[in-house]
């Protein structure tokens, strides 16, 4: 039956589902919620009904949770940005860690408690950001935000309570800048990237600048003391448009001694100190010393692989893109680390090269979000280290590798720590320790 011929209906809300909607079962049903919460009893708004599940929209609450707060956004519920405000922060960081017990549980994998949170700012987090821009004459001309919630449309942004401050003083000023290009409705992104040392803009554009153009933007670059770029395709094909000479932005990892230099479009870890964090977090439980050997598989700029160096007798960081791989070498260099090489192979290939067991005690895996299924399958039974830290930005793909690990028998996992990068989204963060059973007797750290 079409959604708009089911009259409301009370339901009592089970779970959350991977995108913040509230779960209820009715008649046998399962009811993807807007607005609800677990716990709660609201009264459903049928938007949309498929075959094994339907939509809906809480339009009432009738109990509510004890877990509920005001969402302090303007935008909350119409912005995709951040789904879960309307959830005390603390209750966030259970769920988090019920995902994450829930999707290893599924699998198999045995269970251990979970570490305190690596939690810190919850607001005004985010260093890495991309703006949509749609140029919509009805609605005033461009405008520039995230996108909204189950829609392709762009949620207008005067400001954004989780982007790091330097960004929001130049949000409300971006629409009359693009309104005022050679061709408008031809900049489909703005990027936001922030680094210690400066904030920097990246104009995506599908046509050439004028002079005019490029003008405008050095000059909104001087006046707002922001780093500007210009972006024609890919990120490689970034230009330097204030100041012409390319400033490159930097981070540090202050207990490491390390500044971490990047270019605007490379991927850093979104949130600054939950990042410290989680990488000295890996560097304890991985028990760094001055006779390991650690490979960093997907190693980026070197995130993990230069502060380890600190510690270790070598790394090895690998990478698929060379443009990081490059910088990671840069970076090693700046910070003066000789005994860290960075190589560039791709890693969701099956065979992964000439690493022999013993050749790496230790290794730190941090994959995208599709997790890095065919790197363990070689790790755990080629290179054999004693000890792995896993990274994960997906709890699902993070419990089927680890079951990937555990289930042979080769590993064990003994601690699970959960990093909140990404308050009020349902973003799960999380880093798994596993060690090699054979290993596991006289190792207890
Ligand atoms: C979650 S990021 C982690 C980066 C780094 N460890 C850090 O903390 O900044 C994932 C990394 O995987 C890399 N990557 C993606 N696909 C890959 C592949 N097929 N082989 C190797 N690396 C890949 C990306 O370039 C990116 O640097």
């Amino acid at each position: 039956m079409p959604a708009n011929q089911i009259a409301p209906f009370p339901a009592v809300v089970e779970s959350l589902s991977h995108d913040g909607r509230g779960v209820a079962r009715v008649q046998g049903k399962v009811w993807f919620v807007e607005g609800a919460l677990p716990g709660e009893t609201v009264i459903v708004r049928p938007t949309k009904t498929r075959r094994s599940f339907s939509l809906g929209v809480a339009d009432k609450i009738t109990v509510q949770s004890k877990d509920r707060t005001q969402a302090p956004c303007q935008y909350f519920g119409t912005c995709g940005g951040c789904v879960l405000q309307h959830l005390e922060h603390s209750a966030q960081l259970i769920l988090k860690g019920k995902t994450l017990l829930v999707a290893l549980g599924k699998v198999g994998v045995s269970p251990v408690g979970i570490t305190n949170p690596m939690a810190a700012m919850p607001w005004g987090y985010r260093r890495k950001a991309r703006f949509g821009v749609r140029f919509v004459p009805k609605k005033g001309g461009i405008l520039v935000g995230f996108r909204e919630r189950n829609s392709k449309h762009v949620t207008p942004l005067a400001e954004c309570l989780v982007i790091d401050p330097s960004v929001n003083s130049v949000l409300p000023r971006l629409p009359s800048l693009l309104q005022g290009m050679s061709a408008p409705d031809r900049f489909p992104q703005v990027e936001v990237a922030v680094g210690d040392n400066a904030t920097a803009l990246v104009f995506q554009h599908l046509e050439p600048l004028t002079t005019e153009d490029t003008n405008r933007l050095e000059q909104f670059g001087r006046e707002n003391n922001l780093l500007v770029y210009s972006q024609s395709g890919g990120p490689d094909s970034i230009e330097a448009i204030f100041p012409r000479q390319p400033v490159l932005l930097n981070y540090t990892l202050p207990k490491f001694s390390i500044v971490v230099g990047f270019s605007p479009t490379d991927f850093i870890q979104v949130n600054r100190l939950v990042n410290q964090a989680l990488v000295e977090m890996v560097i304890d439980w991985l028990d760094i010393g001055p006779t390991d050997s650690v490979l960093d598989l997907f190693c980026g700029l070197g995130n993990f692989s230069l502060p380890t160096a600190r510690g270790a007798k070598r790394v090895l960081g690998v990478d698929e893109s060379s443009s990081l791989i490059s910088r990671a070498r840069d970076n090693a260099l700046h910070n003066q680390i000789s005994n860290a090489t960075f190589e560039r192979r791709d890693l969701f290939r099956k065979d992964l090269g000439e690493w022999d067991p013993g050749q790496f005690s230790k290794v730190i895996v941090d994959p995208p979000r599709s997790g890095a299924i065919e790197a363990l399958n070689f790790v755990s039974k080629r290179v054999k280290p004693r000890f792995l830290a896993y990274v994960s930005c997906d709890p699902a793909t993070l419990a089927r590798d680890a079951a990937c690990l555990t289930n042979a028998g080769a590993y064990r996992l003994v601690k699970l720590g959960l990093a909140d990068m990404f308050p009020h989204t349902t973003h799960v963060e999380s880093v798994a320790l596993f060690h090699r059973i054979e290993d596991t007797v006289s190792d207890t750290k």
